[in-house]
């Protein structure tokens, strides 16, 4: 599918809503709700067996991606805040809670699950110009420098700190 051009255009979500995705293993979708395909603008068919990728704004630095995978691939559930693309071009922020789906007799991973919300312009406002700053360093130097950079800026943020703690913070309080 033709990746749309990106228009400098928010789509305000609902807040009572969550706009919600399963994948596979892999990343391709296999669930998603109403919310989602209205937002996205795509519909429930054209979303399932497409990449999640589907939606990824160029404005996302790819080491976000990266982590998150890390994380999921590890078992453990991780939240982050992400800039998705709509079918129009159109963007949307969303405060995403990504889970592990497991087989009940294996335990084996099998997918993973996505509830996403509307976020708060504040936890925006702090993040573009980190997400901006990252993507900048990915094109210039590669993801390397960019993982690195993002980790000297949570080493100043305190001990421990990791980007989901990080953005839950700035969530909870703002
Ligand atoms: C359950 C689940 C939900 C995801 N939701 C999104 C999403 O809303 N937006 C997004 O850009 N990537 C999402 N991803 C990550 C994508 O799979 C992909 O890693 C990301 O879009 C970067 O794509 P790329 O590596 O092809 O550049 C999700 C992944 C999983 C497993």
């Amino acid at each position: 599918m033709k990746k749309p051009t990106p228009i400098d255009e928010e789509i305000v979500l609902d807040r009572s809503k969550y706009i919600e995705s399963q994948t596979d293993t892999k990343g391709i979708i296999t669930f998603c709700n109403d919310y989602f395909a209205e937002i996205s603008g795509y519909s429930v068919d054209e979303l399932i067996g497409q990449p999640h990728s589907i939606v990824r704004h160029p404005d996302m630095p790819r080491v976000v991606f990266k982590l998150l995978w890390e994380r999921i691939q590890s078992g453990k559930n991780i939240l982050a805040v992400i800039k998705n693309l709509a079918k129009d071009g159109r963007y949307y922020w969303v405060f995403t809670h990504f889970e592990i789906v497991r087989d009940l007799n294996t335990k084996e991973i099998v997918g993973y699950k996505a509830y996403r919300k509307a976020t708060s312009k504040h936890i925006v406002e702090v993040l573009s110009p980190l997400y901006k700053k990252l993507v900048e360093i990915e094109t210039k130097e590669g993801i390397e420098a960019s993982e690195k950079y993002l980790d000297k800026v949570l080493k100043e943020k305190g001990d421990h700190i990791t980007i989901d703690n990080l953005m839950e913070e700035i969530h909870r309080f703002y």
